[in-house]
């Protein structure tokens, strides 16, 4: 649903932008927020006054979110009886509805949400291809010019970041994620979430919560999460949200622990307001009130609404069931009044502070303008490069060296159909993406040829369309560069998969052209790590990209031709076989580890334990070493930090971007402790021969975990630190933790 709505609004725009690895500063904007101090008090007494006003069906209405489509009914916002609507994109209709509130009793402002994830005009990577960049400035400037773009046509509320942890690439929606670590996924948690609201949109931090962990990776599916492990991997990217500022939250379609998220009252109520001191509003997911039928706690629409209100769900997500029903239930005296006031209230609340009683509508004539900005499309190129991630470079085949004649790319996915000509939904203009054969013609010497063959139908490789000619085209290159992957269904909600090869007959292609005999660079465009255990013992090169956005296929090029040097770090492992899945790097030791793989060690028969590309995993064209590494103090309490310091030289011949990664083991504590932790990350740019000593703050309470009764605790003892470019860093130092 949120792809087809995504494809629905790509617009895309060819550009040639001056290569820069500096992150430009954040322009002015709107930014939006929690107001503090007397503002914060003015408003919850003006929230107070109006809800005194109100109807029962006026208060009702405030929960009730619709949209635009088949169904939608305009009258429902005259009469006070909506509250929000949803997927409204072109500015004169965002006019309508906020006109139709002029003509309701209390002129209540509606708030506007659209899942603007990775864009609005500007397209951005997928949220885990950003994530790859393992640049968080430059993530909160990606939100930031979604958010201030969604908002210049009318939106203020994006349904986003989506947050859920996950270690299984069979789900579709690990593109919306940050990828499996908390650590990473946390930082860009928080960057995300204040990059929307200094654009201007209140973020959703979702799915509250579990839903990353559906079993057998399916979509919806029942989540069983241990309550130390909740607390210590799916909820602090949740609390980093709400640190940066969320102002809203969704609940998540699943069951966590056999009760569905959508009447969880011990984590929506209990510990998102009573420990975490939420104060915005919670909207349910699309319809999952009345999926508390199915899910087999409501006997009816009715119940679901009482359940659900009362475990705490404000807002009902195009479900018409509080619509229908809540006023019915308080009038019956199962839903108390102030159950349902107190819902109301953080709605206004949120209003409020997002200061939509105080602002014009939307300005339908300037909102073309600011679309596709240049400095908009320059961060998008420019974390369009940063999470290229080069997988495998065998023999140097990358860059593209000088002299080579012809190259051949072959594959529909380097020339994307539909965003070639793309109408205009959002009648902001039309603009297009530059393809990856064009974009290489612009970055190659003159007098390089680039020829191009398709190869299939369409982008995702079901058929073929010509593949005699796409061979034919790759024997008379010198090099060839097939762009492959995942496209349109294979990836995104409701898009698990058991196979994770790549999808149709991309494979029997890129053995075709392996068999040619030329070297191949395959470059990928997915929405998950592939199983690329063939690609990577036969081809060349492997180039990862999470679909780049609208400069993506500029930003493989600038890579391709060298312009860029590539630094991007897998956010996921990649598995060498679906059977080794969950794979992830932070697993805990066992008693009987790998060894000399045998019979009764922990291993596969057929099979290794390590992944085929490990999480924080990334090639460069330079060679960076690690010398020198320290801790500012052997011993610390546990108040206090240490500082952990490396010696880093980009020893390689081009200047070239390093992420320096700090992981932790705690080998001996009072419960299994994982075989190392990222702890922290920076990432550097450095000139050729250059030398940098790169430190990191560690407080102490960051070394905690939780325990069965979701309780944090940091157990005294030895620390070891591991400093290196991925998630294989060697052990360099180590410090002890006293009890003070
Ligand atoms: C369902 C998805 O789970 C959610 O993330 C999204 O925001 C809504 N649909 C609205 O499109």
């Amino acid at each position: 649903m949120i792809l087809r709505l995504v494809a629905a609004l790509l617009l895309c725009f060819p550009a040639t932008l001056p290569a820069s690895s500096q992150t430009p500063a954040l322009p002015p904007a709107q930014s939006v927020g929690w107001r503090t101090g007397a503002e914060a008090a003015a408003i919850e007494k003006r929230v107070a006054a109006l809800l005194k006003t109100m109807t029962l069906e006026e208060k009702v209405g405030q929960l009730h979110l619709s949209g635009r489509g088949d169904g939608f009914d305009i009258g429902q916002i005259k009469a006070g009886r909506m509250g929000g609507v949803m997927n409204f994109v072109v500015p004169q209709e965002v006019r309508e509805v906020q006109e139709a509130v002029r003509q309701s009793r209390l002129k209540i402002p509606l708030i506007i949400g659209l899942d603007a994830v990775h864009g609005f005009s500007t397209y951005f990577p997928l949220p885990l291809g950003q994530a790859a960049s393992w640049n968080p400035g430059l993530i909160e400037q990606a939100a930031f010019w979604t958010g201030r773009e969604a908002r210049a046509a009318g939106v203020n509320w994006t349904f986003a970041p989506m947050v859920d942890m996950s270690r299984d690439p069979r789900w579709g929606r690990v593109l919306e994620g940050a990828g499996e670590d908390v650590h990473l996924a946390s930082v860009v948690a928080a960057a995300r979430t204040r990059g929307y609201q200094r654009g201007g949109v209140a973020a959703t931090v979702k799915h509250f919560v579990g839903y990353g962990a559906g079993e057998g990776g399916r979509d919806y599916n029942s989540t069983w999460i241990p309550t130390s492990q909740l607390h210590d991997l799916h909820l602090p990217p949740f609390k980093a949200s709400f640190d940066a500022g969320s102002m809203t939250a969704m609940a998540a379609f699943n069951a966590l622990n056999g009760m569905p998220a959508t009447a969880n009252r011990a984590m929506l109520t209990d510990l998102l307001r009573g420990r975490w001191g939420f104060r915005g509003f919670v909207v349910s997911d699309f319809g999952s009130i009345t999926e508390l039928r199915l899910h087999g706690i409501a006997k009816d629409d009715a119940e679901a609404a009482r359940k659900a209100l009362i475990a705490g769900i404000d807002m009902d997500m195009m479900g018409n069931v509080y619509h229908r029903h809540l006023a019915d239930e308080v009038k019956a005296g199962r839903v108390p009044m102030k159950a349902l006031d107190e819902a109301v209230r953080r709605v206004l609340r949120v209003k409020f502070h997002l200061g939509l009683f105080d602002r014009p509508d939307v300005d339908v004539a300037a909102a073309p303008k600011l679309m596709q900005t240049e400095e908009a499309r320059r961060v998008a190129r420019q974390i369009a490069r940063e999470g290229v991630i080069l997988l495998k470079n065998d023999a140097d085949t990358l860059p593209i060296a000088a002299g080579t004649n012809t190259v051949a790319v072959i594959g529909a996915m380097a020339v994307p159909e539909d965003e070639r000509v793309w109408t205009d939904p959002a009648g902001l203009g039309r603009r297009m993406v530059q393809p990856l054969p064009d974009a290489l013609r612009e970055q190659l010497p003159q007098g390089t040829t680039v020829t191009y063959e398709p190869a299939f139908t369409k982008a995702c490789g079901t058929a073929f369309a010509d593949k005699d000619a796409a061979l034919k085209a790759a024997a008379a290159a010198d090099l060839v560069v097939a762009m492959l992957g995942e496209d349109c269904e294979f990836m995104g909600e409701g898009a698990s998969r058991t196979d994770l090869g790549l999808p149709g007959v991309q494979q029997e292609l890129l053995e075709g052209l392996v068999a040619t005999g030329k070297p191949v660079v395959l470059v990928l465009a997915t929405g998950r790590p592939l199983v690329l255990t063939w690609a990577a013992k036969h081809v060349a090169a492997i180039v990862q990209t999470f679909h780049g956005g609208t400069e993506g296929r500029a930003a493989i090029a600038d890579v391709l031709a060298g312009k860029v040097n590539p630094a991007g770090r897998t956010p996921m492992s990649f598995p060498r076989s679906v059977g080794q899945i969950p794979v992830y790097y932070d697993h805990l030791p066992t008693g009987r580890p790998q060894q000399v793989r045998q019979r009764y060690e922990s291993i596969y028969m057929d099979e290794a334990n390590e992944p085929l590309f490990p999480f924080g995993f990334g090639l460069s064209y330079s060679r960076f070493t690690y010398a020198g590494a320290r801790v500012d103090r052997p011993r610390v309490g546990l108040d206090g930090s240490v500082t952990i310091s490396v010696e880093v030289t980009n020893a390689g011949s081009r200047d070239g971007d390093e992420v320096v990664q700090l992981y932790v083991r705690q080998p001996v504590a009072s419960r299994s402790r994982p075989v190392r932790e990222l702890k922290d990350f920076q990432r550097i740019t450095l000139k050729a021969g250059e030398t940098r000593t790169v430190a990191f703050r560690l407080p102490v309470r960051a070394l905690g975990f939780h325990d069965d009764a979701g309780v944090s605790r940091v157990d005294p003892g030895l620390f070891e630190v591991f400093l290196g470019g991925s998630s294989l860093a060697e052990r360099a130092t180590s410090f002890e933790v006293t009890r003070n």
